[in-house]
């Protein structure tokens, strides 16, 4: 189904290569996944990619994650949106885009993600990232932002993680970082690529 908020995300992908979105989606949606995520049972901790092996690292990230299958009737709704996206990606920047993940990211008290890229180096993989969150209430005293940088590592914008906000950005092109969060912080980051493994 047609959403409005393709050629926004086309527009400023092309002329600022990131966006955030407040309210995106539809209230019943964000709750729905946020319930979703709200189910703990199946998370497990993130791991860092390395050369050829991806381990643990206490140190640079602490979220928990879990993939999504589009096993369920919301998850199918978030990942028709992210499907008809990539076809207007296509259409239009000519990105070549052939698949996309994402997982639901918990993070507990005290848990951050330290300044990272999501494209891997010298491999074309990543090439836009979503980030979608889905916390009700959340202050200033939360802490949990995304601070997003450029390729200079210039600070460019400071996102609080509330519910139903939306960020996409390019993923070669922005380094970014996670705050250590203050409590229970709900999200799901997705990931554009250009292969399938
Ligand atoms: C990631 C990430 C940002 C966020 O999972 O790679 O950068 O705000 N997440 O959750
Ligand atoms: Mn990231």
């Amino acid at each position: 189904m047609y959403n409005k908020l393709y050629p926004k995300i086309i527009d400023a992908l092309v002329k600022d290569g990131y966006i955030v979105l407040e309210d995106a989606f539809s209230e019943s949606l964000c709750s729905a996944l946020l319930s979703m995520a709200q189910d703990e049972s199946a998370y497990k901790r993130a791991g860092i990619s390395g050369a050829d092996k991806v381990h643990l690292d206490n140190n640079r990230r602490r979220d928990k994650i879990r993939w999504l299958e589009g096993g369920t009737k919301v998850e199918g709704e978030f990942l028709a949106f992210t499907k008809e996206l990539q076809e207007h990606l296509n259409r239009e920047l000519f990105l070549g885009l052939s698949y996309y993940e994402a997982h639901f990211a918990r993070y507990d008290e005290g848990d951050f993600y330290e300044k990272h890229l999501d494209a891997f180096k010298n491999s074309k993989n990543r090439v836009v990232t979503t980030v979608y969150y889905l916390n009700k209430h959340w202050g200033k005293e939360d802490g949990g932002e995304l601070v997003v940088y450029d390729e200079n590592d210039t600070f460019v914008t400071k996102v609080s993680p509330k519910a139903n906000t939306l960020v996409v950005f390019l993923s070669e092109k922005f380094p970014h970082e996670v705050l250590a969060s203050r409590k229970k912080r709900y999200s799901i980051a997705g990931w554009f690529r250009v292969d399938k493994f």
